[in-house]
Order: C-alpha cells, then structure tokens, then sequence
C-alpha cells in the first residue's frame, strides 16, 4: 500500500466517516469490509460503548482481518461470514449505519434483482431512519449509470439524502468519489 493512503487511512478516515455521519456509541455495519480500510477507523469512532460488524462472504480475507484486528488491540469489532443467499445475521431494525463502499456492482451483483434483493437485506437490518452510506464504483466498467445506481437503491425504500464528493480510499489508491447518504423509509417497497 503507498505511504499516502497508508496516511490517509490512519489520520484522516476518521474524519471522512465522521462526516458521513458516524457517531460514538452506534452499531454499524461494513458489508463487504474485506481488508477492513473502513472497518477500523469506524471502530475507533463508535468506541468501546459501539459495535461495528465487518461481513463479508470470503473467510480468509476475514481470518486475516480478525488478525489485524487483534494486533491492534481493537475488541468492538465482530466479523460476519455470510453465503451470497444469505440473509444477513443480525435482527430486524439493529443498525444505525450501513457503510456499502465498492460492493454493489456488477463485478459481484452482474443481475439489478440481486443488487436489489441485497439493498433490501441491509434495509432489514438498518434502524428506521438509519443511515445508508453508498458508495457506488465501477459504473462505466459495468456499463452502468450514476443514476440507475441511485434509482436502485430508492426503489427498495431508501430516501436520497445527501451527496459529498469527497477524497478517499479507493482499491487502495487515494481517488476522489461520489458518497451517498440514503435513509431508511418506513417499509422496503417489493422488488420491481
Ligand atoms: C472491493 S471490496 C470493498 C472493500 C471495502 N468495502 C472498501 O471499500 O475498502 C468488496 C468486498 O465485498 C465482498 N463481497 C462481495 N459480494 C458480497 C456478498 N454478497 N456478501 C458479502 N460480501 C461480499 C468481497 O468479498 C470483497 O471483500
């Protein structure tokens, strides 16, 4: 990893996730945390009275962060391993925030009904009124638009809330990105 991000991640992702709405004493999840970039440094906003769940569907990337995570001492941290058809393990309207950064593309959702059968898994878990942070990547790789992105997520029962073009961590590159802040409406609308 470059010295830069390296520094970016231990001094200013704090920053960055406190912006998007992280909070001391919340329960968040990293769905699809892999390494965990993003895992950590919110463990350390939501603190010692906080939970952050870091899930992801590859055991060895979650072995290695359940390592790190032990190295540095960090105890608020639980790692999930889920099967793709899996719901996800934790109860109905248990969340505050949602971090959704480089997942829900077609590189891991190629069909829109999986990519919407995902957002309505984490609209499950999220409080009403929780936050979902997204932050999409990969469109035009995927032939995919900024828009149809945002439509998907809408259309299950989130609530557009706010947009930030901010820096950040990026497949470990420093890059400039699209973050997106969605609520959790009343009920999930059905698939369409
Ligand atoms: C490119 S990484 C993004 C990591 C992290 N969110 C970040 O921004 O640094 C995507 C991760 O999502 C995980 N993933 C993909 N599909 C998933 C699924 N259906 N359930 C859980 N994790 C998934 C992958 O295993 C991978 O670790």
């Amino acid at each position: 990893m470059e010295p830069a991000v390296k520094t970016w991640l231990a001094r200013q992702a704090r920053a960055f996730l406190r912006r998007v709405g992280l909070k001391e004493g919340q329960t968040v999840l990293d769905f699809g945390c892999n390494k965990g970039n993003y895992t950590i440094p919110a463990s350390e906003i939501v603190g010692p009275h906080g939970k952050l769940y870091a899930l992801d569907k590859e055991r060895d990337i979650l072995s290695d962060l359940q390592r790190n995570l032990q190295k540095r001492g960090i105890h608020n941290v639980a790692c999930i391993e889920v099967s793709e058809n899996d719901e996800i393990p934790l109860p109905a309207g248990s969340v505050d925030v949602v971090l959704l950064y480089d997942v829900l593309h077609r590189g891991y959702f190629p069909q829109c009904h999986e990519r919407k059968r995902n957002l309505m898994k984490v609209h499950r878990i999220l409080k009403l009124g929780g936050l979902l942070s997204f932050y999409p990547t990969h469109l035009k790789q995927y032939g995919m638009t900024l828009a149809k992105a945002i439509d998907e997520v809408t259309s299950v029962g989130f609530e557009l809330k706010g947009r930030a073009y901010r820096r950040l961590v990026h497949d470990d590159r420093l890059v400039r990105g699209n973050i997106f802040s969605f609520t959790r409406k009343i009920q999930a609308n059905k698939l369409r």
